[in-house]
């Protein structure tokens, strides 16, 4: 039997914790997400309009499981990444005003993300913040797609990929959803 350690594995820049003033005076923390997210998560969930969760999930959701919070705010480091623009508090005593999240494909060349920036924050530049760290993940990790299926009519989250360089994929086109896809 090999008594070689197992080396641990880099946390990685795109795990860096970062405060961002927007433009509006408030300052928020993009960092990777903790267990301790999960009550502030599940408790301001009420907030969002149906509007923005249909538009991250694709249908309506009326509020997130158990299980959904676990994998969320525990993810396995090997093959999924979530970040969140939390307020400057302690992990549990914060509001989470955004996620971004991303999990690796069964073959592990691509990455599926999704992201919500709730309306109290959007249009301040957190989207892009965001989407870049998951870019940057995806860069450290050597995945070389990112992609994510958006409705038709979310020009905002259309508009956002297509300035950051992704581009539309039809053969996976489905009625009313459209396919993202970097490649990075
Ligand atoms: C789409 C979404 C992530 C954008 O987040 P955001 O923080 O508002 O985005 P940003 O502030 O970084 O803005 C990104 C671009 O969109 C534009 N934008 C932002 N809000 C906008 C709005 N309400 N109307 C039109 N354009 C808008 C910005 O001007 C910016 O473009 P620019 O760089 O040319 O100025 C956010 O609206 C959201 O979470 N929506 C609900 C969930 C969703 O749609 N998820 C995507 C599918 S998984």
């Amino acid at each position: 039997m090999s008594t070689k350690a197992k080396k641990a594995p880099h946390p990685g820049k795109c795990m860096r914790q970062e405060a961002v003033a927007l433009g509006d005076g408030r300052t928020l923390l993009i960092r990777p997400i903790q267990a301790a997210d999960a009550l502030p998560i599940a408790g301001t969930f009420h907030l969002l309009h149906e509007d923005e969760i249909r538009r991250r999930f694709l249908h309506p959701v009326k509020a997130l499981s158990d299980d959904y919070l676990m994998r969320l705010t525990q993810p396995d480091p090997e093959t999924d990444f979530v970040v969140v623009a939390a307020e400057p508090f302690e992990p549990g005593a914060a509001l989470i005003g955004a996620v971004a999240r991303l999990s690796l494909d069964d073959n592990g060349g691509r990455a599926e993300f999704g992201i919500l920036v709730s309306h109290f924050v959007t249009g301040l530049g957190l989207g892009k913040i965001l989407m870049d760290r998951l870019v940057e993940w995806c860069k450290e990790h050597h995945v070389r797609h990112l992609w994510g299926d958006v409705l038709d009519n979310n020009q905002t989250m259309l508009k956002l990929a297509e300035s950051m360089g992704f581009t539309r994929e039809s053969r996976h086109s489905e009625a009313g959803i459209t396919r993202v896809v970097l490649t990075i």
